[in-house]
């Protein structure tokens, strides 16, 4: 570890393939422009809007992302299943998912200066259909678990509700360098450094088509939503958007100091 501080790009959901193709795109020059050491995204809806496949993660990954962080949709595809288990994946699921679930709530990837940046997944519960449990125990033994190999921390809370974001954030202020918000796909103004010196935003925004609906055919979740009938979802075209926050981090003083939201069009 040589440099004093670190910068971190955190990208929302990345949405289909105009999401991967744009941050394919965009993210050599997000590199040199933000002088970023550690890129993370949350790959949820990376296949069509749900779920991943393995090939479809090793070209996020390739394409400069560290790691990739999950959400409701992130078992969606069982194909990934295998890749989520790997020892040291660069793929993670949310920590407070049933134990049976594959793949782990936590990694740890170095950055280019050779920082150990832990990372937390973990999922709210209002609003989302599922089985997780509540985040709170699971985030405490997640921390727990990576608080000795990891200088920092960075948590992913992928929730609905904004005030059980928000909630989170206050919850793990002081714990933890960074926490964010995924999941609604709309990025939020309320980027902040909360008073013990962790950095936190209620949601990221999205990585794909902002002419449609979070993601989808504008027109056919209008239908959807006008009718209330059935309707076999696409994947929205045009108004690309790359979307997240940077943020710079002391490591001596293990605060946060700067947080920016980005939005570029591809
Ligand atoms: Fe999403
Ligand atoms: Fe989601």
């Amino acid at each position: 570890m040589t440099d004093q501080k670190i910068n971190i790009l955190f990208l929302g959901d990345i949405f289909g393939e105009p999401g991967r193709l744009a941050i394919k795109n965009l993210l050599p020059r997000l590199k040199e422009q933000y002088s970023l050491d550690l890129v993370l995204a949350n790959g949820e809806n990376a296949a069509r809007g749900r779920g991943i496949t393995t090939k479809l993660a090793k070209e996020i990954l390739a394409s400069g992302v560290d790691l990739i962080t999950g959400g409701n949709h992130i078992l969606q595809v069982t194909e990934v299943y295998p890749c989520l288990n790997e020892k040291d994946s660069r793929v993670i699921r949310p920590c407070n998912f049933p134990k049976q679930a594959p793949g782990r709530g936590v990694g740890i990837v170095k950055s280019k200066s050779g920082v150990s940046v832990g990372v937390i997944n973990v999922i709210g519960n209002m609003y989302l259909n599922g089985a997780a449990d509540l985040p709170y125990d699971a985030i405490d033994d997640a921390i727990q678990k990576i608080r000795d190999e990891a200088d920092i921390i960075v948590v992913d809370m992928h929730a609905e509700a904004t005030s059980e974001k928000r909630a989170m954030g206050w919850y793990l202020d002081g714990r933890v360098q960074l926490v964010v918000g995924t999941h609604t796909h709309v990025q939020t103004a309320d980027e902040e450094i909360l008073p013990g010196g962790t950095a936190f935003i209620t949601d990221l925004g999205m990585c794909g088509p902002y002419n449609s609906v979070i993601g989808m055919d504008k027109n056919i979740i209008l239908k959807r939503f006008r009718t209330g009938m059935p309707q076999k979802f696409e994947i929205g075209v045009g108004d690309v958007r790359v979307c997240g926050i940077v943020c710079e981090i002391d490591l001596y003083t293990k605060k946060a100091v700067t947080i920016s939201r980005i939005c570029e069009r591809e």
